[in-house]
């Protein structure tokens, strides 16, 4: 996408959006063309500026864009970084249905009083996204045409630089979670634990202070990675560790560490999953993608923190070396697993990665983010995120930068009643408590894990609603993965940076 500036809302602009709230409309503090146009429409109460209300006028008056697109935020007070989000894709989408490919944002003074109408931005930006990745020939070309390809920022007065900085970091961000969506919706086939791998190598290659540990199988034995090991055991690719430190003062900083869940698919094992419940497993390296995606961001942002992200990669799938319900399993921390279901892998996976970050780093905060539990979804619905935990000022800054981003998190229980239920009977630990049934599988899988991470900050984020949400927001791509928590985590080292100075 091209950016450009500008300072006046004139004729050369073939489309342009302008957002307004209910304010706006009630003043008419509109730029002076725009008033003598609109005045008749909002006199007739044919636009009022409500949530997600759209006029599309094609005005013969010169000096305007050949057409001008009303956006509705609602109340001032009212107006929410969600609004702006599906404001900004809705007018997006307007353009689209048009075929305008230069599209001009106009940002009134008024709206950038409010820090987050860079949201608008951001959800023109998120709503303009290539998904038909394999289709070929004619199709493709049309719809690759189709996409905006310019977006001219229109301001009464010339932007700060501080805001044109924070425009730009809006690009960098939603280009690479346009990068998550991409990895998350391609097929289990193109994207294997080695294809990851490629991808964290290549991002690496790029800066001197991002480098790369990628540990393969037998470097994995070695270490004694018993439950990445036991869950790749039916799987005729090998499964990997992968580890990115950006240390941009290379110093011995202890860093945040961040770790995603790298299922490239969810068979169920030999708890197989049913029809209906299988076709989307290919998104269950959402975490492991999010990873990435914020990894690539942290390097072309330059953030000024000491940032490792990690993941363990492997299929969950069925052979006749596949390992089975009641195996016994040995941690990489030493501690025992009995398996009471092969469809519990994430929990195992994660629970080497972790175990492995807080050794090897020593945290200063330990995040991690899967696709870990239908149970979180079924508590939540696709809109939130399950946030479990042992820190609660780790879990307040992450609300806080959610609360930016509008990538919803909700707190769930997570106490020794929980451990209790995950101590296994001849082992350790048992990856289920099949006597709950149904219940509480978000806590007792967040439980699972809290026995691998010590004394060390942690979060948990369950993502397995949003991340591959059905229900689609106004900004999400109608392909199975949205990109869920790379705004959000991005969002988060930049206060922890700010807040460090
Ligand atoms: N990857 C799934 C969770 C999932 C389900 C993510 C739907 C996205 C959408 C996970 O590995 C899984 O299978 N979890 C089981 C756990 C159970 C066996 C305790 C589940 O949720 O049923
Ligand atoms: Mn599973
Ligand atoms: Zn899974």
């Amino acid at each position: 996408m091209r950016i450009s500036y500008s300072t006046s809302l004139n004729g050369r602009l073939p489309f342009a959006i302008l957002p307004c709230d209910e304010t706006t409309v009630k003043t008419g503090r509109f730029p002076k063309k725009v008033r003598a146009l609109v005045g008749r429409y909002i006199k007739e109460k044919r636009f009022t500026g409500a949530p997600k209300e759209t006029l599309v006028l094609s005005p013969t008056l010169a000096g305007l864009p050949r057409e001008l697109a009303l956006v509705g935020l609602g109340p001032r007070e009212k107006v929410t970084s969600e609004m702006l989000l599906e404001s900004g894709a809705l007018a997006m989408n307007l353009a689209r249905e048009r075929k305008q490919v230069e599209v001009a944002l106009f940002l009134p003074s008024e709206l950038l009083v409010n820090d987050r109408y860079q949201f608008l931005i951001d959800g023109a930006l998120l709503t303009n996204y290539y998904a038909s990745l394999y289709k070929t020939g004619k199709e493709a070309s049309e719809l690759k045409r189709q996409l905006v390809r310019s977006l001219t920022i229109v301001t009464d007065t010339p932007l700060t630089s501080q805001s044109r900085s924070r425009i730009r970091e809006a690009l960098t961000t939603t280009a690479n979670v346009d990068y998550a969506r991409s990895l998350i919706s391609r097929p289990s086939s193109e994207v294997t634990p080695e294809y990851l791998e490629t991808e964290a190598r290549e991002l690496s290659n790029r800066y001197p202070a991002m480098t790369l540990t990628s540990l393969d199988k037998a470097q994995l034995t070695t270490l004694g990675m018993g439950l990445i090991l036991g869950v790749n055991r039916g799987s005729t690719r090998e499964p990997r560790l992968v580890i990115l430190d950006w240390n941009p003062r290379q110093e011995k900083e202890q860093p945040i560490v961040i770790v995603g869940k790298g299922i490239t698919f969810d068979s169920g094992g030999y708890n197989l999953k049913p029809t209906g419940s299988m076709e989307d497993m290919h998104g269950d390296m959402a975490g492991a993608a999010t990873v990435l995606a914020v990894m690539r961001t942290v390097a072309e942002l330059r953030v000024p923190l000491r940032v490792v992200g990690l993941f363990p990669a492997t299929e969950n799938v069925v052979s006749g070396d596949a390992y089975k319900p009641s195996d016994v399993l040995t941690s990489f921390s030493g501690k025992t697993v009995e398996v009471g279901n092969t469809d519990a892998e994430g929990r195992l996976i994660l629970a080497d990665a972790l175990a492995y970050a807080v050794k090897t780093f020593k945290p200063r905060y330990l995040i991690d983010l899967a696709t870990l539990t239908g149970a979180c979804i079924v508590a939540l619905g696709e809109r939130y995120a399950g946030l479990l935990g042992t820190d609660t000022e780790l879990m307040e800054k992450i609300e806080r930068a959610s609360s930016m981003t509008a990538e919803r998190v909700w707190r769930l229980p997570l106490d020794d009643y929980f451990s209790e239920k995950m101590k296994g009977t001849i082992a350790d630990l048992r990856n289920v408590a099949p006597e709950l049934k149904r219940a509480a599988g978000a806590s007792l899988g967040a439980a699972f894990l809290k026995e691998f991470v010590g004394e060390t900050a942690w979060a948990h984020l369950d993502i397995a609603g949003p991340a591959l949400r059905q229900d689609k927001t106004a900004y999400d791509p109608k392909t199975v993965g949205t990109g869920f928590g790379v705004r959000l985590m991005v969002e988060f080292l930049k206060l922890e940076a700010d807040q460090r100075g």
